[in-house]
């Protein structure tokens, strides 16, 4: 990609015309997809998944998306119902607290179990679910939870969840890698210069 094409992403990013999920510059906006989960991408519920760090390097709301939107294609492919994965996929981690804040407090439920009721609550009050969304929102952490899913999607959904939490803590590391690599050439090249002044 060039430096222009990806200078133009960037403007139509800012502008908030272009959305994209981890591992992929396609503009999601223009697929079918979209039309899916477009008026619950506008909610404040959803919207404010966007201030909160999600598997370190990532927010809530972006993992939720690639969730969604790899759900999608998946179950899609399978010939399932993608526009309940979708719409689940994106509420599947809806709560609002922070991860590490509530393990710290030594809850008497762990927050792997603790979190997809949280969000299958919050998910009620946005929209008027189906039984298969409701269980993939709510077993979508199995098998670390018990209950086994009754629905071929929440399969789906149990193995996207655990595929986007790797490829969003893999994928920005070439370039955190590219990015020390280039401090350390720019403080030897300072050093040296400073050497060969004295
Ligand atoms: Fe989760
Ligand atoms: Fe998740």
């Amino acid at each position: 990609m060039t430096k222009e094409r990806r200078a133009e992403i960037a403007r139509l990013i800012e502008q908030g015309e272009w959305l994209h999920v981890t591992g992929s510059r396609k503009n999601i906006m223009q697929t079918e997809f979209y039309d899916v989960v477009e008026e619950l991408l506008h909610r404040d519920e959803v919207r404010e998944l966007a201030d909160f760090t999600h598997h370190r390097m990532t927010t809530r709301y972006q993992h939720c998306l690639n969730v969604s939107y790899y759900n999608y294609k998946l179950c899609r492919l399978f010939r399932l119902d993608a526009d309940s994965a979708a719409r689940a996929g994106l509420l599947h981690d809806l709560y609002h607290y922070d991860t590490a804040r509530y393990s710290k407090t030594a809850p008497a439920i762990k927050h792997s179990h603790y979190h997809p009721q949280v969000a299958l609550e919050a998910a009620e009050k946005l929209l008027e679910m189906n039984d298969c969304e409701r269980d993939m929102i709510g077993n979508h952490m199995w098998p670390v939870t018990v209950p086994r899913p009754k629905y071929a999607e929440t399969y789906i959904i149990t193995f996207v969840d655990k595929y986007c939490a790797v490829i969003e803590y893999l994928l920005p590391q070439p370039a955190r890698f590219g990015r020390y690599v280039r401090n350390r050439i720019y403080a030897c090249r300072h050093r040296n210069t400073k050497t060969a002044r004295s």
